[in-house]
């Protein structure tokens, strides 16, 4: 894989996808797609957390609501890698609002409403990186190679 450039995603699924048994429906998707997982884990998030979390959208009226659920139950941390992950991460995982995602994306065939999206992935690189780092430290991550890679890039 001379030829592409390796992105790392901050991916997670909210404590209503954990509720709802979806966490291995979302990781299968993400495995069949090719990417790789590099570090994962399983916590409940403190509010404190979640507001640092989400501080682009401190100024937004469901901010307070938002920072709360996502601190309410246990949340699948995960971070994963490959080629154009960002945007294509993203694309799997549809629109904000489930009602806007199409049939085939994570959000417009597991959820219905807004509030209740199931997944959080990192919208722009710079984010990912971000996100990354707040909620993974260095150590966990795991270095291993991939028996795929020569099968998933030229
Ligand atoms: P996320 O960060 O969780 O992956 O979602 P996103 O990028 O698609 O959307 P974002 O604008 O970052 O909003 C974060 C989460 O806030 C909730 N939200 N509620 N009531 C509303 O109008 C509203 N808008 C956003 C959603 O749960 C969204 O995922
Ligand atoms: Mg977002």
């Amino acid at each position: 894989h001379a030829n592409c450039t390796m992105e790392r995603t901050f991916v997670a699924v909210k404590p209503d996808g954990v509720q709802r048994g979806l966490c291995g429906d979302i990781i299968h998707r993400f495995e069949k797609r090719g990417f790789k997982l590099v570090a994962a884990k399983f916590i409940k998030a403190s509010e404190d957390f979640m507001k640092t979390h989400y501080l682009d959208l401190k100024d937004m009226p469901f901010y307070g609501g938002l920072c709360k659920y996502m601190s309410s139950g246990p949340v699948f941390a995960m971070v994963w890698e490959g080629e154009n992950i960002v945007k294509l991460g993203r694309m799997m995982l549809g629109e904000t609002n489930p009602a806007d995602s199409k049939p085939g994306s994570i959000r417009g065939d597991l959820c219905i409403n807004i509030g209740r999206n199931i997944i959080h992935g990192s919208d722009t690189l710079e984010n990912a990186k971000r996100e990354v780092e707040l909620w993974f430290k260095p150590e966990e991550f795991v270095t291993y190679t991939s028996c795929f890679q020569p099968f998933l890039y030229e």
